[in-house]
């Protein structure tokens, strides 16, 4: 079935292996005497004390041939998953503060997406997100710094540690990227509450909310995101690794489907959480008994939601109800 994934941290696929041989390419020290040592650290209490793992791995990116690689790696995984399109974030300001040059960042992810556009007509979006646990004005100081390559970014979003930092902490900055006419999107209830959900509607004008799980504690909320078919880019094995939910069993996607919610399936960051994309569906076909009509909304959904054309999203779902009529003449 083809499919999309609208919520995905690049630097959040960096396999235990690439960040080995890129710390031994770089001479950077990794904390960890081998792979299965990393691999064992992956045991997370919360958001948080995944963020401060993934900041640190992420320290072995240094060069556009690292950027590039990293990429390479993961659309080739996705490409393999049927996912023909992709919309993945970025987090410039994790490197530059390390010293490296915003567009060396922005050059090795662009030459990548790029090439699996030409290769295989795998689509994308790239969308620059900004972290929150850092002050405003380093969000507009980042942003400054993105100018010269807006040609290539096609949105903006907002990550990072979520508790204590609300969305109203970047109102003006949002106001400034929506003057620059390029779609916002937020991580909203995740761990945050539904208010941080409301708050990135209204405050920052986001298009479309990453997580959003919690916004089921706010019954006026699910009202208006169903009326106004808010896609939130749910990321089930994502909340159980991070103890959002206790178990896959007890995560509400079969519920949020049911109640009529934009939502679709993704990886967020797979190398950190235990899988891609169809990881995610098979985990959840199997926990929540999802129906092929199910999984069919699901993929229906990651085309709906995206930032394709009309066009192409209308030539995506005749192609999926193809796939969906033959499958079921097979029985
Ligand atoms: N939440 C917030 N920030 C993040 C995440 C996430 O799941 N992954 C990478 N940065
Ligand atoms: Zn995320």
């Amino acid at each position: 079935m083809p499919k999309t994934e609208l919520h995905l941290h690049i630097e959040g696929t960096l396999e235990p292996e690439l960040m080995f041989a890129l710390a031994q390419r770089n001479h950077v020290n990794l904390p960890y005497a081998s792979i299965d040592e990393l691999r064992a650290a992956y045991d997370f209490h919360n958001l948080q004390s995944f963020l401060d793992l993934y900041y640190a791995g992420a320290a072995v990116l240094l060069t556009e041939q690292d950027f590039y690689d990293l990429t390479w790696a993961y659309l080739q995984k996705v490409h393999s998953n049927h996912v023909v399109h992709t919309e993945i974030f970025f987090d410039p300001q994790t490197h530059t503060l390390r010293g490296v040059p915003f567009a060396t960042v922005y050059q090795g992810i662009r030459q990548a997406l790029d090439e699996a556009q030409a290769q295989w007509g795998l689509s994308s979006r790239l969308i620059m997100s900004f972290l929150r646990h850092l002050t405003e004005q380093e969000g507009f100081e980042i942003l400054e710094q993105a100018l010269p390559f807006l040609h290539g970014i096609d949105g903006f979003g907002l990550d990072s540690s979520e508790k204590g930092h609300p969305p109203a902490k970047f109102e003006q900055l949002f106001k400034r990227c929506q003057a620059l006419n390029l779609p916002c999107v937020a991580h909203a209830g995740e761990e945050g509450p539904a208010e941080y959900v409301l708050d990135a509607l209204h405050l920052l004008k986001v298009k479309r909310i990453d997580h959003g799980v919690r916004s089921l504690e706010n019954d006026q909320l699910l009202k208006q995101l169903v009326a106004d078919q808010t896609p939130l880019t749910v990321c089930p094995l994502s909340n159980i690794r991070l103890k959002v939910f206790p178990s896959l069993k007890q995560h509400p996607l079969k519920q949020m489907l049911d109640m009529g919610l934009m939502v679709m399936i993704n990886s967020d960051d797979p190398a950190y959480f235990g899988g891609y994309v169809n990881d995610n569906f098979k985990a959840c076909t199997t926990a929540l008994n999802l129906s092929d009509q199910d999984i069919v909304q699901l993929a229906r959904n990651s085309f709906i939601a995206s930032w394709l054309s009309d066009a192409e999203k209308a030539r995506q779902l005749a192609k999926i109800d193809q796939i969906w009529q033959a499958w079921k003449l097979t029985g």
